[in-house]
């Protein structure tokens, strides 16, 4: 590991999963003008985030990290960023009751477009091109032009990101996230079915409860908790030419954060320790994840988080499980164990989208909403064994009454996937199925949590 870490030592270093650029001064000169940009977030929110997350890592809170698996230029629209962001608060207020803990809300959006692939070019009728990478890279239709990768979509991303940004930074703060709207939430199409009904049985608790402390003075203007909440955004940090132009120097600390988001990760395709991916991410002081698929090594991770977080700081480092449903009690014991063994604060999270996806009958990749739940299920029960913290889920999911994931209390089955199949890359769980999965790993929290309130009693 060389000892300095600079803006571009990244770019001396072995790097997967990006595209060749054809014109590197156009590159260059994209670079520059996102230089000149302001930046999305402040190092103080990062900052804010990290220390969520300790709390997090200490069993004090619970992270829901979930969003677009792909953000798109094609389905950039105000009315889409309020359904997820809406569908984000019901699940977050499922989880707050349940667990009686705060839930620290992170969005895959505002910057989620780059896509590591399982191959570098797709190969259709005899024709091969460029994979498609995610629209800040690429154009997803089967066309030369369009699949050539294009500097101008950096600035576009940034744009997009920009606006989505603001327009959830007004939702979070602007009465739309105040709690006595809990009841408005619930989108028409998920209204009518059971976990709709569910949720607005829990509605009326909440409002009858806030009815209470009102009349005991405690109102939205005493207490700004009430009336609005903390959003944070993220993404995986895979275009570096991207995220470096987006790192500012913070005027307070002089520590460098990526002002892209408030939290990146590093995909499972990108992890090598001594990867340019890593090396980047090592000098910026946000909050930091890393997805550990079945291929995690303990010893590797270990590394990793020497590498990226050597002075173990509370808040830094997320591990994001995603094992498979039938892979997690045999790897994520081991890694527990070693993290423990070193004494290594981290939040562990459960990513159980992404090792969970197959190829249905009639074609479509997809995700068995079955799985989905039994690896989250597991996740619970191995953290229970080894007596540590399950922390956080991490989910692709959007407001929209899409038909990309199977069954789940709707039963989509194979032949309604066609329906509303509209995802860029990954299958996302729809606003009913994202719902009925909060009910559920509500049920796991608050387990947990009576668990841990019986060790913490026994102890002392
Ligand atoms: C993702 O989160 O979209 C992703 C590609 O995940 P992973 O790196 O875990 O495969
Ligand atoms: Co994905």
């Amino acid at each position: 590991m060389s000892a300095t870490w600079s803006l571009d030592s990244w770019r001396d270093k072995q790097i997967e999963q990006v595209p060749d650029y054809p014109d590197e001064g156009k590159l260059k000169g994209i670079e520059e003008t996102l230089r000149g940009f302001p930046p999305l977030v402040f190092a103080g929110e990062a900052r804010n985030l990290k220390a969520r997350l300790a709390r997090v890592a200490e069993g004090k809170a619970f992270l829901m990290q979930g969003g677009d698996c792909a953000e798109s230029f094609a389905e950039f629209h105000a009315d889409n960023i309020r359904d997820t962001f809406k569908v984000l608060l019901q699940m977050a207020t499922v989880l707050t009751f349940a667990g009686s803990c705060p839930i620290v809300k992170v969005g895959r959006m505002a910057g989620q477009f780059a896509k590591p692939r399982s191959a570098p070019t797709e190969t259709v009728d005899g024709v091969e091109l460029p994979s498609y990478r995610g629209d800040i890279i690429n154009g997803i239709e089967f066309d030369k032009n369009r699949r050539e990768p294009d500097p101008d979509r950096l600035v576009k991303a940034y744009n997009q990101a920009a606006a989505t940004l603001n327009l959830l930074r007004a939702f979070a703060q602007g009465g739309f996230a105040d709690l006595h709207q809990v009841n408005r939430w619930n989108m028409d199409f998920v209204a009518d079915s059971p976990q709709g009904a569910q949720y607005s049985e829990l509605a009326d608790r909440i409002d009858e409860s806030l009815n209470f402390m009102a009349a005991c003075g405690l109102t939205g203007d005493a207490v700004p908790q009430l009336r609005e909440t903390e959003f944070y955004t993220s993404h995986e940090a895979l275009l570096l030419w991207y995220e470096e132009a987006m790192t500012r120097q913070d005027s307070l600390t002089g520590d460098w954060y990526d002002c892209s988001a408030h939290m990146l990760w590093i995909g499972d395709r990108t992890r090598q320790p001594d990867s340019a991916h890593v090396e980047f991410l090592r000098g910026v002081k946000n909050p930091i994840g890393i997805k550990c698929g079945p291929t995690s090594e303990p010893d590797k991770v270990l590394d990793l988080i020497d590498r990226l977080n050597p002075d173990n700081e509370a808040g830094r480092m997320t591990l994001i499980s995603r094992m498979g449903a039938d892979k997690v009690h045999e790897h994520l014991p081991g890694l527990i164990k070693a993290i423990e063994r070193e004494g290594k604060t981290v939040v562990w999270s459960c990513d159980p989208m992404h090792a969970n996806t197959i190829k249905s009958q009639s074609g479509y990749k997809t995700r068995p909403f079955e799985r989905v739940l039994t690896e989250v299920r597991r996740f619970f029960e191995v953290h229970e064994a080894e007596g540590t913290y399950a922390g956080g889920i991490h989910i692709e999911m959007t407001g929209q009454d899409v038909t990309e994931c199977l069954g789940g209390a709707q039963a989509i089955s194979d032949e309604a996937l066609s329906e509303r199949y509209h995802t860029h890359c990954d299958p996302r769980l729809n606003a009913s199925q994202s719902l009925e999965l909060s009910f559920m790993v509500a049920d796991f929290l608050k387990n947990q949590r009576i668990g841990n309130g019986k060790q913490i009693a026994e102890a002392s």
